[in-house]
């Protein structure tokens, strides 16, 4: 592991940030840094969040500052979960495994992506972390139903079904740079590849001298894609006839916790509500979807005040800044899931990298807890947007 000390100057998410796109070869870094269409709603969900004043309240003794939360009935340090995102395995050796012990090590969940590179099943063994799982529906439900027995086997207890990616976004940089899964051979690729000899020593050259040319681990074995080879078999790739059934479907075999990530509407979230599901993310799939969707701060008090305290509600997109997850929960949010801004870590230094990110925020998260006289997260609020302009 490298050193703490390393990352020193490393003192926001926007320094690794920078340093992962130093890092990574173009086609990877724009591929976890980057939105859909004309990025308008990854500015805007920026603009949102810094739209929304904090209220502090003055004396107020501030030296013992708790973030403690509890999360689907499991108390934790931090309000956080580490986000599923697809691929995080190719920005480091064994990315997912680095993300999760950095998860392990704050005290707080990591939830393990349909689309990872590592399986479940080693991350659970050599991460100690609490896993949740992530969840992309394939057309051939059966198989669907056999990976949530894997993830289940591995000690995930919670799951996480990503509801709001009914059809594959329109990315037009992907296009442009030749990044997707499969990996594509071509001039584009190994040039950029040439250019960031680091990562293409430390990850793929150490992924072809191990396990080969880096795919998803979770895909049946009959079907993952090596480098040249067609797109993945119809029967794995992801339905696009998901609805509420498939919820009712998961809510009977899934023992554990349920979570609907992606909701949006008041009316979804009471839907989940009657379908059993434990908990939703309001989320706008960090604006990488739908470039005309709302932003979580514009929806998620109508949808925390519906549900009551009958649902739990999360919410992501955005955080950059501790005082970003204030913002969220400010506005109704139980807690906060962290997508790029723990890439970016990762990318940069493996476990110590998104260490280091996961200590900035929380140190950001004490200190805007301190200005607000907030000694617990529940005492965080908001200024109502009538007291800005009445
Ligand atoms: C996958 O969920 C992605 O956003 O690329």
């Amino acid at each position: 592991m490298i050193a703490p000390s390393a990352f020193a100057r490393i003192l926001n998410v926007e320094d690794a940030r920078h340093a992962a796109r130093r890092r990574l070869p173009r086609g990877l870094f724009e591929y976890i840094d980057r939105g859909c269409e004309d990025e308008v709603s990854i500015l805007a969900n920026r603009r949102r969040l810094d739209a929304i004043a904090l209220s502090p309240a003055v004396l107020v003794d501030v030296a013992r500052v708790s973030t403690e939360a509890e999360l689907l009935g499991k108390p934790q340090p931090l309000p956080l979960v580490i986000a599923p995102t697809a691929v995080a395995g190719l920005v480091w050796h064994d990315g997912e495994i680095a993300l999760a012990r950095a998860a392990a090590r704050a005290g707080i969940p990591f939830c393990v992506s349909t689309q990872s590179i590592t399986s479940i099943e080693r991350i659970a063994a050599e991460s100690g972390a609490e896993l949740w799982f992530q969840l992309y529906i394939w057309k051939d439900r059966q198989r669907m139903l056999n990976l949530l027995d894997r993830a289940w086997a591995a000690g995930a207890e919670t799951l996480v079904l990503t509801a709001d990616t009914a059809v594959g976004p329109n990315r037009e940089y992907n296009l442009r740079n030749g990044f997707g899964i499969p990996l594509k051979a071509s001039w584009r690729a190994a040039l950029d590849v040439a250019r960031h000899p680091r990562w293409a020593v430390a990850v793929m050259l150490r992924a072809l001298a191990t396990s080969g040319v880096p795919t998803y681990a979770h895909y049946p074995a009959e079907f993952r894609t090596r480098l040249g080879r067609e797109a993945l078999s119809d029967e794995v790739s992801l339905a696009k006839d998901v609805t509420w059934e498939d919820v009712r479907l998961l809510r009977q075999r899934w023992r554990g916790k349920l979570v609907v990530k992606g909701v949006l509407r008041v009316e979804d979230a009471l839907t989940a509500r009657s379908h059993g599901v434990d908990a939703i993310v309001v989320s706008n799939h960090g604006a990488r979807n739908l470039d005309c969707a709302p932003g979580p701060t514009e929806v998620l008090p109508q949808i925390a005040e519906a549900v009551g305290g009958r649902m739990e509600v999360f919410a992501d997109s955005g955080v950059r800044r501790g005082a970003d997850i204030a913002r969220f929960l400010a506005l109704g949010a139980r807690g906060v899931m962290i997508g790029r801004a723990t890439l970016y870590g990762v990318a940069m230094g493996g476990t110590g990298g998104a260490g280091r990110v996961l200590d900035v925020l929380s140190a950001e998260l004490r200190t805007t807890m301190g200005m607000l006289g907030a000694q617990k997260l529940a005492d965080i609020r908001r200024v109502e947007p009538s007291h800005l302009h009445g």
